[in-house]
């Protein structure tokens, strides 16, 4: 079958499993023929299949010390007339180059938000990775959560707080903006955000880990956060989802404390750049700020894609020498995108957008190549015309 992408607004319908491939070697290829550092040896991350967590875990496995690697997604499952999605390649073209390398790369695809899957990894570390990790990494990001006590589903919402707001978003597929208002978020709102995107469910992995004694000496683990500039700032850092960011740093905090006094181990955020992902083209305002940014961090040389920005803070910051730490403790990878000259100009341009003169004024194209390569689309040196076997693609396991 020839794939060609299906898109529905901003919506990705299909996957080019080849393309992912693609995509995933040349993730590889460029820590490869980076930097590299002695890092975490063993690791297990949550939301491995895509975004920040895949490119986590490819810098930890091919461009730091060859770390075996335990990822946990939730994913699609393609069959004979149908591919999976993305995230479901991705990780069955990472374990297999994982293991070509000798490396062990073990993938549980389910609800991470789970016991049951606790157990499961737990269950897996003790019997056969080894009886210990030494890094989690969580980078989760989902809509819904099932309480595991409760069985309550939660869902959380993208809303402004207090007031009702108006912004441009993308249509992918019809290559426009349009306006897009968003109501003020209701108390319920903004829990269940907490509930879902919060640091709760983290604190429940790294409390289950550490009950289990299959956490390392100097064990650390790091969760992803976001905090961006004034251009998003009501719509995201004090909106519902930067509610739940906050809560995930003060996790941080909370988690830090207890695994020095216990393990001497650690607990951080790092607050990663705006990039594309799958997660972020739901965000109003979002992307038309970061084709803005792309196309001003690109002019002054310091764009980066989500495995050179992930490689970046692993080599300097979390293993390295070039740590940027804030008074909250959050480590700031960030600080390229929130540079004083960089929002400047970002909101020079940004308030001379309109409708028609958007694909000028930013860099609209580079965000469609980047939104059609999360699915395995426009990558360079793959042939979109061939037939691909569905059926040999849907006997590959994760
Ligand atoms: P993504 O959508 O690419 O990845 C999300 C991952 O979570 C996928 O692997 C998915 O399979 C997994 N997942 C979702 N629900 C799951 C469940 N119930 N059980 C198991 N796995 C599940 O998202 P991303 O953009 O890489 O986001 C990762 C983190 O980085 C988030 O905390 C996000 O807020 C943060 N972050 C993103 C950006 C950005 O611009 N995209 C910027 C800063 C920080
Ligand atoms: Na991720």
């Amino acid at each position: 079958m020839v794939i060609k992408p299906r898109i529905k607004g901003s919506l990705a319908l299909n996957a080019h499993p080849v393309g992912c491939k693609k995509a995933v070697e040349d993730q590889i290829e460029y820590v490869k023929s980076s930097t590299s550092y002695n890092g975490a040896k063993k690791v297990l991350i949550l939301g491995a299949s895509s975004g920040y967590g895949l490119a986590s875990r490819i810098s930890l496995a091919f461009g730091g010390s060859k770390a075996d690697t335990i990822g946990v997604s939730f994913e699609k499952e393609g069959n004979g007339r149908k591919p999976g999605s993305a995230g479901w390649y991705n990780n069955i073209w990472f374990k297999e180059a994982a293991e070509k390398e000798g490396l062990v790369a073990k993938n549980f695809i389910g609800d991470a938000f789970s016991h049951e899957m606790r157990d499961e990894v737990i269950k897996y570390i003790k019997e056969e990775f080894g009886g210990e990790i030494d890094l989690l990494v969580y980078s989760l990001a989902s809509g819904v959560r099932k309480d595991p006590d409760t069985g309550e589903v939660y869902r959380s919402q993208l809303r402004p707080k207090g007031v009702s707001i108006t912004g441009p978003t993308f249509n992918v597929e019809k290559e426009s903006i349009e306006e897009l208002t968003l109501d003020p978020a209701t108390p319920e709102d903004e829990a269940n955000t907490i509930k879902v995107m919060g640091g709760e469910d983290w604190n429940l992995w790294v409390d289950a880990l550490t009950e289990a004694n299959v956490v390392s000496k100097g064990f650390q683990t790091l969760a992803y956060s976001y905090i961006g500039a004034e251009i998003t700032r009501r719509i995201y850092r004090e909106g519902t989802i930067g509610g739940a960011k906050e809560h995930l740093e003060n996790t941080a905090l909370d988690l830090n404390k207890k695994l020095k006094d216990s393990i001497g181990g650690s607990a951080h955020v790092a607050v990663k750049r705006a990039i594309v992902t799958k997660a972020s083209a739901f965000i109003p305002i979002f992307p038309l700020y970061a084709t803005v940014l792309f196309k001003v961090m690109e002019e002054k040389g310091i764009e980066e894609n989500a495995i050179a920005h992930t490689h970046r803070l692993f080599t300097d910051m979390i293993f390295g020498d070039k740590m940027e730490m804030d008074d909250k403790g959050r480590i700031r990878p960030d600080s390229w995108e929130m540079r004083e000259d960089v929002q400047r100009e970002v909101m020079e341009i940004y308030k001379d957008i309109t409708v028609d003169n958007f694909k000028e004024l930013t860099d609209f194209a580079r965000y469609k190549r980047d939104f059609m390569q999360l699915n395995g689309f426009e990558i360079d040196g793959v042939d979109y015309e061939a037939d691909v076997d569905l059926e040999a693609m849907a006997k590959l396991r994760p």
